[in-house]
């Protein structure tokens, strides 16, 4: 590589101790900010499908709607958001998935996607998995063929990743942060 090319991982913004001591508090503001780095992993997310039948994309509230929107339109697919609990107005499915501490409750429109159609889960990161798990038990609820999970960052040492390939779901992730 030449001596200045420009590496995605090196445009995502560390705050230590945010929001709590002892977190590492990963932000990809700067990397949405940075026009070239946007694209770049947008790019780099959408790759392995070009060509690929695709009927939508699944975003995951909230930092999965800016990437999952921009690989949505990329492959010409349908959006679909996952959103906090309490946000959708029309009929629902829900699940209660696993935080750090305690959990919450994820939503998806019951007639967002029909039996067989073709999914991407898009999300930011993956850091224990307990969200996109949820979000794969939506999809599949619904019959969704979940074709894979594309995160941007993946945080190994949290095991999430390993969880949802033991789940059965092809994982990829364009970047790696060792540590928690
Ligand atoms: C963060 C991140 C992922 C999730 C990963 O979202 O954007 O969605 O946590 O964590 P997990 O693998 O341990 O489940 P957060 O819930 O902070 O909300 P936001 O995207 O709305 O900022
Ligand atoms: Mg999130």
């Amino acid at each position: 590589t030449k001596p200045n090319a420009r590496v995605l991982k090196d445009v995502i913004r560390t705050i230590p101790d945010y929001p709590k001591p002892g977190i590492m508090f990963r932000d990809i503001t700067t990397l949405l900010g940075d026009a070239w780095a946007f694209r770049r992993a947008v790019d780099e997310l959408v790759q392995p499908y070009a060509g690929a039948k695709v009927d939508k994309v699944a975003g995951i509230e909230a930092r999965g709607f800016i990437l999952g929107g921009a690989v949505a339109h990329q492959l010409s697919a349908g959006f679909v958001p996952i959103r906090k609990k309490g946000k959708l107005p029309h009929e629902t499915v829900r699940v209660s998935y696993l935080l750090e501490y305690g959990e919450d409750e994820m939503e998806m429109h019951a007639d967002a996607l029909v039996k067989g159609e073709r999914v991407i889960l898009v999300d930011d990161l993956i850091a224990t998995g307990g969200t996109a798990l949820g979000a794969v038990e939506l999809l599949r609820r619904l019959g969704a063929e979940v074709v894979a999970a594309c995160f941007v960052i993946d945080l190994p040492d949290l095991g999430g990743a390993e969880k949802l390939r033991a789940a059965g779901v092809d994982v990829r992730t364009l970047l790696a942060f060792e540590g928690h």
